[in-house]
C-alpha cells in the first residue's frame, strides 16, 4: 500500500500531454468484441481500468496485446464465458461486456458492475434497452444473466440520460436485425469516440453526439485502427490545478470544445484562459479568485466528473460558490477531507456551499473514489505543508502517470510506502 505525498505551494509552469480518455477506453475495449478480425485502439492510457479490461477479454479467450498504449484485440477466438465473479467486480464500466457479448454471442452472464461509490448507480436503463431488442435478462445472485434467441432493432427512450445506457444498446444493436433507435441518447464526446470506432468496424450509425441515434444493423463487423480522443476530465483536473497553482500550464492534446463549461467557469473566477485547436493555457497566480456557482448537468453541461477537483481550486476563492451536483445525489465524500484540511464546506442536499479560505493546511486524508481523489491533488497543491493522500487505488483507476506529469510541472509530489503502523491506522479508520 502507498501514499501519495505532495508539499504545496509550489507554482506550476510548463506543459502536460493529455492521455487517451477513460471513459472512452473503457467502451471501445468491450466493443472490439463485436468485430470478426483484429482491432487495434491507440492512446489508451495507462490506468488500472485498462488492464483489468485486458484481462477480462483474455479470460474470454481474446489474443490481447498491451503495449505502450496500443492495444490489439483478436477477437476471433473468444467465447461466451460467463463472468459472475472476479475482475467485472473491480470497474464499473464491465457493464460494456453485457452490450458486446450480447450483440455478438446472444448470451451473457456478467457480474454486477463495481466502480466508485457515488449514491445509487442503477442500470436499469441498460436493461430496458437490452429487452426492448428482446433479451430476456434476470438478475441471478448478483449478476446479469442475457440471453435472446436473436435481436431485432427497436425504439427505445431512455427515461434517464445515461451514458453507459447509450452506448451499452449501441453495442447490442449495431448487429440486431433492422433499425434501432435511441431517443433522450447521452452526448457525451466518449460516446462519438465508440460510434466512430463502430463505424469503422462497418457498423450503420448515425447521430451520436445527439440525443436521438439511429442504427440500422448488420450482420458482421470487422476490423480496424483507432485512435481515441483525449480525456477531457484528466485535462479539466489540470486546468484546475493550473487555475489554482499556475503561473502558466499549457494543456497539450485536448479538444477544447469538450470542455467549455468548465473554461467558461474558470474565466468566471478571474483566471486567463486561452485556446487553440488542441491545446489550452491557463494563465493563474492572479491575487483574487472569484466564488462561482456550479451545477452539474450531462453533456454539454458541467461535468460532474470535474465538481470534485472544482471544489478544491474553490476554497481558494473569495467569497460563497455553491456547487449542485444534479447527476449524482452523493459525490460529497472528499468534502470531510477537505473539512480536515481546513477548509470551510457545508454540504445541504446535493449542494456543497464553499466559503473560501485563507489557506488550507496539509492533513492525512484518503480519497473515497477517483475524483474524490484528484480534488484531495489539487488541495495537496495549495495547502501549506505535506499532504498525505491514501487510496490511490481509486487514483490510480483514472489518471495516467500523475505524479510524473506533476513533477513537470514543478510540483513536489511523491509516492511512498506505508508503514505498517499507517496500515494498521487506515484499516481500523
Ligand atoms: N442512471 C439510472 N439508470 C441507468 C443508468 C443511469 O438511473 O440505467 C442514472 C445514474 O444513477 C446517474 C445518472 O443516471 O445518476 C447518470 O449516469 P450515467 O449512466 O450517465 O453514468 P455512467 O455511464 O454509469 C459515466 C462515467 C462516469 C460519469 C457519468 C456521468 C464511465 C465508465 N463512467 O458513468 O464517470 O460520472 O458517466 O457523466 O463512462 C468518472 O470518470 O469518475 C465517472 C464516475
Amino acid at each position: 500500500m502507498e501514499k501519495l505525498n505532495i508539499a504545496g505551494g509550489e507554482p506550476l509552469r510548463g506543459s502536460v500531454h493529455i492521455s487517451g480518455a477513460k471513459n472512452s477506453a473503457v467502451a471501445l475495449i468491450p466493443a472490439t468484441i463485436l468485430a470478426d478480425s483484429t482491432v487495434t485502439i491507440e492512446g489508451l492510457p495507462k490506468i488500472s481500468d485498462i488492464f483489468i479490461l485486458r484481462d477480462l477479454l483474455r479470460e474470454i479467450g481474446g489474443n490481447v496485446h498491451l503495449e505502450k498504449g496500443e492495444m490489439v484485440v483478436d477477437p476471433t477466438p473468444m467465447i461466451s464465458m460467463p463472468l459472475p465473479n472476479g475482475k467485472v467486480k473491480k470497474l464499473r464500466a464491465s457493464y460494456y461486456l453485457m452490450g458486446a457479448m450480447l450483440g455478438r454471442f446472444k448470451k451473457a452472464v456478467i457480474g454486477l458492475p463495481g466502480g466508485c461509490h457515488l449514491g445509487p448507480r442503477p442500470i436499469d436503463q441498460h436493461i430496458k434497452g437490452f429487452e426492448a431488442l428482446g433479451a430476456e435478462v434476470t438478475n441471478e445472485q448478483g449478476a446479469i444473466y442475457l440471453r435472446a434467441e436473436k435481436l431485432v432493432g427497436a425504439r427505445i427512450y431512455l427515461d434517464v440520460v445515461s451514458v453507459g445506457a447509450t452506448i451499452n444498446i449501441m453495442l447490442a444493436a449495431v448487429m440486431a436485425e433492422g433499425k434501432t433507435i435511441i431517443e433522450n441518447a447521452a452526448k457525451e464526446p466518449e460516446i462519438i469516440d465508440v460510434a466512430t470506432l463502430l463505424a469503422n468496424m462497418g457498423a450503420k450509425i448515425k447521430g451520436a453526439g445527439t440525443d436521438v441515434i439511429r442504427i440500422e444493423g448488420v450482420k458482421s463487423l470487422h476490423g480496424c485502427r483507432h485512435a481515441i480522443i483525449p480525456d477531457r476530465i484528466e485535462a479539466g483536473t489540470f486546468m484546475i490545478a493550473g487555475a489554482a497553482m499556475g503561473k502558466e500550464v499549457l494543456i497539450d492534446n485536448v479538444i477544447p470544445t469538450h470542455l467549455e463549461s468548465l473554461i467558461a467557469k474558470i474565466r468566471e473566477m478571474g483566471i486567463r484562459i486561452e485556446t487553440s485547436n488542441d491545446q489550452v493555457l491557463v494563465i493563474g497566480g492572479q491575487k483574487e479568485i472569484k466564488p462561482v456557482d456550479i451545477k452539474t448537468l450531462v453533456y454539454p453541461g458541467f461535468p460532474t466528473d470535474l465538481q470534485q477537483p472544482m471544489t478544491a481550486l474553490l476554497t481558494k476563492a473569495r467569497g460563497t460558490s455553491v456547487v449542485t451536483d444534479t447527476v449524482y445525489s452523493a459525490r460529497f465524500k472528499h468534502v470531510d477531507e477537505l473539512r480536515r484540511m481546513g477548509s470551510d464546506i457545508k454540504v445541504e442536499g446535493r449542494s456543497a456551499i464553499i466559503t473560501g479560505t485563507k489557506s488550507l493546511q496539509s492533513a492525512k486524508v484518503k480519497a473515497s473514489d477517483l475524483r474524490a481523489g484528484a480534488c484531495l491533488v489539487v488541495a495537496g497543491l495549495i495547502a501549506d505543508g505535506v499532504t498525505e493522500i491514501t487510496g490511490l487505488e481509486h487514483i490510480d483507476r483514472g489518471y495516467s502517470n500523475l505524479e510524473e506529469k506533476l513533477t513537470r510541472l514543478g510540483a513536489a509530489v511523491w509516492r511512498e510506502k506505508l508503514s505498517q503502523e499507517e496500515i494498521e491506522q487506515l484499516q481500523n479508520s
